[in-house]
């Protein structure tokens, strides 16, 4: 029987882990999430593994929690970047877009526990069977690149079909969210968009204060033609696109060089430029629930708290109904 506990398997003390997030999530952020007591993840997209070496160095020089790496699986670098994770005694991956098969024996000589995202049960099946050590199921609520289905619909689908813990990111909120994936039977969370706006994390203000004032209706699904489908907040850039999407939809040969030419640095556009015209400013659906910024600290503090609450409420309203 493997351990289902996240927080025992991981030395961390909540179990929350902060999503991986281009130019978001670096080390200040990281750290202080881990800092704070859950699992911060640096984001490492097309980094060189020189690049990845810097960003681990720069979070172990400000926090000795635990805390993880992302790897993306089609990064051209990422036997070396491999390789620096393994000698940097790093302690948690995270890996994106494929299987880290090839890479799990490496993984596992050299302790790191491995805990890949996937939207489908087929996936999650088939990273159990590879030797993932845990799995992040991701819902097309989530904020950045996006699969097919709910985290409501996905993540019980999962925890039924495979016998590791099963952390559920997309559209956790808050609380009542976390109240809600454990119900259905997760071992932790995993939470994007919330990050973006602590106060450690170096997005744009104008980025930030995007979220802030977002409505529930405010986030579109781009890219759904190209294959790579991506939630982002509605602005001039993503009217522009759907527009092209919507012209090239079904032709035999879609044009798609316009789309990747208004794709191409977009999200660093937002991200560390504050364009909220014409950058991609990835994020989730729940960014019509958050309405404030606050530290690392606060945000998982009032996870835990508010999801304590819940699982005491519905104590009360359950436990002596039969
Ligand atoms: C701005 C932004 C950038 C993201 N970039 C990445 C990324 O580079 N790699 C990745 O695996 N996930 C990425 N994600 C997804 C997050 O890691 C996380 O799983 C997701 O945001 C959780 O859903 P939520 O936004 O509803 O909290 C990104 C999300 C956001 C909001």
């Amino acid at each position: 029987m493997c351990e289902k506990n996240i927080c025992k398997l991981l030395n961390i003390k909540y179990p929350i882990f902060q999503g991986a997030m281009a130019w978001v999530a670096d080390a200040s952020l990281a750290s202080a999430v881990s800092n704070a007591g859950g699992l911060g993840i640096i984001g490492t997209g097309h980094d060189s593994s020189d690049i990845v070496a810097l960003k681990i160095k720069e979070v172990q020089e400000k926090t000795n929690k635990p805390f993880g790496v992302n790897i993306m699986l089609l990064n051209p670098h990422v036997d070396e970047v491999v390789d620096v994770i393994c000698q940097m005694n790093v302690k948690v991956v995270t890996t994106g877009a494929g299987s880290p098969g090839k890479y799990m024996a490496k993984f596992k000589a050299h302790g790191i526990t491995v805990i890949p995202v996937v939207a489908s049960v087929a996936l999650a099946k088939k990273m159990a069977k590879d030797g993932a050590d845990a799995i992040i199921i991701e819902g097309m609520e989530a904020g950045g690149h996006i699969g097919k289905l709910t985290t409501m619909a996905l993540l019980p689908q999962v925890v039924d079909a495979v016998d590791i813990p099963v952390i559920a990111a997309g559209g956790i909120g808050d609380g009542r969210g976390m109240a809600a994936a454990y119900a259905l039977g997760a071992s932790g969370v995993q939470v994007g968009t919330r990050f973006v706006v602590a106060k450690e994390s170096n997005a744009h203000p104008n980025f930030k204060q995007a979220i802030l004032k977002a409505k529930d209706i405010d986030t579109v699904i781009t890219g759904q033609i190209t294959g790579h489908p991506v939630r982002v907040l509605r602005n001039k850039l993503t009217q522009t696109y759907l527009h092209i999407e919507r012209q090239e939809t079904g032709k035999e040969n879609p044009d798609l060089s316009k789309l990747d030419a208004l794709g191409k640095g977009a999200l660093r556009r937002a991200v560390v430029e504050g364009d909220t015209k014409h950058g991609s400013m990835m994020a989730g659906q729940i960014a019509g629930l958050i309405h404030k910024e606050e530290t690392c600290q606060e945000i998982i503090e009032s996870y835990i708290r508010e999801c304590q609450h819940v699982c005491q409420q519905q104590y009360q309203l359950w436990g002596n109904y039969l």
